[in-house]
Formats: C-alpha cells, sequence, structure tokens
C-alpha cells in the first residue's frame, strides 16, 4: 500500500511521520523545497515533541519526502492535509486547499489505480461536494465515488501532543458516499487505530464535526474565563476548585477548564470566525457563538485594566511577558494572545520584555527590536513594573522571592494561578482567584 501526504505541517508531517514508523510505504509532498530538504535530513524546523524522532525512524523505512507531485501516481491514498487559513471577514481561504486537489486531479488521469483521496484540512461544510469533488473530477476527467473516491476526514491533534494524537485518536470520522471505497478505507483505519470508534457519515456531517469539536472546546474555556473573571471579584474564590470540583462530574468533563487569558493558536479563533461567518451566510442565528468569541476577545484587556489599576500610566514602564506562544511546549506563536496583548501594550508606549523557553526565534520575526528577548526568565525581570505569567510552561513555577529581588515594582500578574501557593513579596494577583 502507497500513501501520499499532500502538505507537511503539523498535522500532514505528524501523519506521515507516523505512518512510515508503522512500515507503510509512504511520500510526503510539500511545494516548499527548502522544508523538503530539512524534512529528508530528518530535521523539523518547528519544536514539537517527538515528531522529529518518529520522523527519523520512518525516514529509515520507507519514507519519501519531495516537491514534486508526479511522485504521487501510483498511491492507493492520498492525504490533503494543506493548510486553510483565516481572510479578514472570517472566512477561510481555500486556496492551499483547491491547489493541491488540482494538482491530485491532473495525476489522477494518468494513472491506473483506483485511488482514495481524504481531505483533512478543515473545511466548511459543503466545501468537499461542491467544490473539491468537481475539481478532482474536472481535473481527472473520471468520475467521484467510481473511479477514486474522495472522503471527508477531519483531524483532532493537538499542537504539542501531535504524534500521540495521530497514533491515538478519540475517534476517526469518514464523510462520503457507501462505496467501496468507504469500505476499504474503513478496513485501513481499523487496522491502523483498533479500537478507536469510526464515525461514518455523510461530508457535510463530517465537515460539521470537526467545527463542532473546535467550536465546544472553545466554550468550555470563555465559559470557565466567564466564571474566572467572576471568581476574581469574591474574595478567597478559586477558579481552579471550581473547575475541578465541576469537572468531575462526568456530564462536564475536567478537560478544557483551565482558566487564562483566553483561547489563542491557528485553530481555534480561526475556526470560531469561520463557523460564525458560515452560520450568518446561511441565514442561521450565532448569538451564542458570536458570545463565546466576544468573551475571548475580552479577556486580554481584563489584564491590561489590572495592570493599569495597580500602575496607573503604564506607558514608558518596563513590563515583562513570560510566554509567548499560544501554549506551552510548542514554539508556536500563531494567533496568541501573548502576541496580541505585547502589540496592545506597546500601542500605550510599555517597554516590554519577553521570555519564552522555545518561542523566542518566531517572536522576534513579528517585534523585531521593538521589544526585548530575554535569554533566561530572571533576566527578562530586572527593572520591570510587572510580570505577566501568560501560559504554563513548568519552569515559571520555579519564580520564587530571589527571582523577583530584581524587579524595579512587584506587581505578579499571573493568569494561570501557578505561583498561588507561594508566599512572594510582592503584589500577587491570580487571575481567578478572589483577593480580600
Ligand atoms: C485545537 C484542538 O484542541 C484540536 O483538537 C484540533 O485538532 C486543533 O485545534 C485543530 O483544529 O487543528 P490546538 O490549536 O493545538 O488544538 O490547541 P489547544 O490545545 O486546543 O489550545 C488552544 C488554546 O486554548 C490555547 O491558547 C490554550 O492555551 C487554550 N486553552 C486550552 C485554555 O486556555 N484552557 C484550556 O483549558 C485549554
Amino acid at each position: 500500500m502507497k500513501i501520499a501526504v499532500i502538505g507537511l505541517g503539523f498535522v500532514g508531517l505528524s501523519l506521515t511521520s507516523v505512518l512510515a514508523a508503522k512500515d507503510y510505504t509512504v511520500i510526503g509532498i510539500d511545494k516548499d523545497k527548502k522544508k523538503c530538504n530539512e524534512i529528508r535530513n530528518g530535521r523539523v524546523q518547528i519544536y514539537e515533541p517527538d515528531l522529529e524522532k518518529t520522523l527519523n525512524v520512518g525516514l529509515r523505512k520507507s519514507l519519501e519526502i519531495s516537491d514534486d507531485f508526479s511522485l504521487i501516481i501510483n498511491s492507493d491514498m492520498i492525504f490533503v492535509t494543506v493548510g486553510t487559513p483565516q481572510k479578514t471577514n472570517g472566512e477561510i481561504d481555500l486556496s492551499m486547499v483547491k491547489n493541491a486537489v488540482r494538482s491530485v486531479g491532473k495525476i489522477i488521469r494518468k494513472t491506473k489505480k483506483n485511488p482514495i483521496i481524504f481531505i483533512k484540512s478543515t473545511v466548511i461544510p459543503g466545501t468537499t461536494e461542491k467544490v473539491i469533488v468537481p475539481i478532482l473530477e474536472t481535473e481527472s476527467g473520471k468520475k467521484a465515488n467510481k473511479e477514486f473516491g474522495v472522503i471527508s476526514n477531519p483531524e483532532f491533534l493537538q499542537e504539542s501532543n501531535a504524534i500521540r494524537d495521530t497514533k491515538y485518536p478519540h475517534a476517526i470520522i469518514l464523510g462520503g458516499k457507501d462505496t467501496s471505497y468507504m469500505k476499504k478505507a474503513k478496513r485501513f483505519f481499523s487496522k491502523m487505530h483498533s479500537g478507536i470508534s469510526i464515525i461514518v457519515t455523510r461530508y457535510q456531517t463530517a465537515e460539521m464535526i470537526k467545527y463542532a469539536n473546535n467550536s465546544f472546546l472553545a466554550t468550555k474555556i470563555s465559559f470557565i474565563n466567564q466564571l474566572s473573571n467572576i471568581c476574581q471579584k469574591i474574595p478567597n474564590a478559586d477558579v481552579d476548585d471550581v473547575a475541578s470540583a465541576i469537572g468531575l462530574d462526568p456530564r462536564i468533563g475536567k478537560l478544557f477548564l483551565n482558566a487564562g487569558p483566553g483561547y489563542g493558536g491557528s485553530c481555534l479563533p480561526k475556526d470560531m470566525s469561520a463557523l460564525i461567518n458560515f452560520g450568518g451566510n446561511v441565514g442561521a442565528n450565532t448569538t451564542f457563538l458570536k458570545a463565546v468569541k466576544k468573551t475571548n476577545d475580552d479577556q486580554i484587556n481584563n489584564i491590561i485594566s489590572l495592570m493599569r489599576k495597580k500602575l496607573g500610566k503604564l506607558s514608558g514602564k518596563k513590563i515583562t511577558i513570560l510566554g509567548t506562544a499560544f501554549k506551552p511546549n510548542t514554539d508556536d506563536i500563531r494567533d496568541s494572545k501573548s502576541i496580541e496583548l505585547i502589540k496592545k501594550l506597546l500601542k500605550n508606549k510599555v517597554k516590554i520584555s519577553v521570555y519564552d523557553p522555545k518561542a523566542l526565534e518566531n517572536t522576534r520575526k513579528i517585534f523585531g527590536n521593538k521589544i526585548i528577548y530575554s535569554k533566561s526568565l530572571t533576566s527578562s525581570l530586572v527593572k520591570s513594573y510587572g510580570v505577566v505569567i501568560m501560559i504554563q510552561w513548568k519552569q515559571f513555577e520555579s519564580i520564587n522571592n530571589k527571582s523577583l529581588q530584581c524587579m524595579k515594582n512587584k506587581l505578579i500578574i499571573d493568569s494561570r494561578r501557578m505561583l498561588a501557593k507561594k508566599e512572594l513579596n510582592g503584589e500577587y494577583y491570580a487571575i481567578g482567584i478572589g483577593k480580600n
């Protein structure tokens, strides 16, 4: 069985590596020649635990990496994993998906095989049937679901757990027609992930499941963030105790109830906007989803208000931001709440110093010499008027009175309550814990 994966971002490269490590013959395709060279040499330009290791296992087996599309010609399965970035109006940009399936269609025209094309890219409901299938049929001159299969197969992996989630997904969704291709796909996935539920449904439902999943996760986060803001106004109330207690109710569940500065990253914000936009376009009411998004958009302002309340005028003062990635254990800063906070503070002429164990290089690409990049946690605090912990990198737990000594003014805003149990000589505010 020969498998092709098109688009070697987080999703594509994780899938390519896991399949190759499992002894499938795999060809990973990306149009970026430089990226292909790095990957071919076993190097990954993103920080993702276990990805490089798994890739290297794959490279020692039957894995080829190339920017040459024609190499997918004899593939039995073709996974499309290119990105669908956000346009300014909230819609998704389908150009990469369209280009990829155009190229796939041209190859299908020449092949004697009857491949199955899996669409893993996140696309709004209706896209596979209305956009992708027609392109594939036009370019190949063949009939979809007769001479080749097309299946919607959304992805649920989380960055920083990409390999674990690729190996052990919580479910496999297969959207499409009830054909021999669907039966073959079911056999493939039940062998690859034995014991995991496979849901077979229509294209549109599969596409909707992806948005439902991410918007529900966003809902849980906005819900706990709003409760966190209320807790903060109640002396001695602690949002983490509230979250742990309600999380024990199986109807609620304990995950995604970690209050903080709001959800960021390349997926949740984008998918919320796309769903709201799509819902509006089909004439549905999206009041609830808009409230989830608005709660998220407001969360950073709460931190800035607290800063203003405690420090007065912010202009000219140095503030330290700990964590610039969108979450710990990644160097990804796309749609990071810290980046949003820094941008807002810079508008207020605040001097910013940042520290992140992995994301400084990427942060520099955005801010250049407008902010200070510190090599260590302690040095980032020198002469600061305040420090904000934005994400829960393990090493931030080590902050103590000694590390705070070098600050000019000891205002500590801990958006993840990492230091809540410590006796700190300073003004300590944990988002979600009420003060007397
Ligand atoms: C998210 C989903 O979790 C994946 O299931 C999905 O496959 C992926 O999007 C996608 O669509 O590709 P990811 O973007 O990697 O994954 O990040 P998450 O771990 O979901 O975190 C998103 C944001 O929510 C981060 O900013 C994180 O700090 C925040 N978050 C998460 C919280 O503030 N509290 C929580 O309890 C959980």
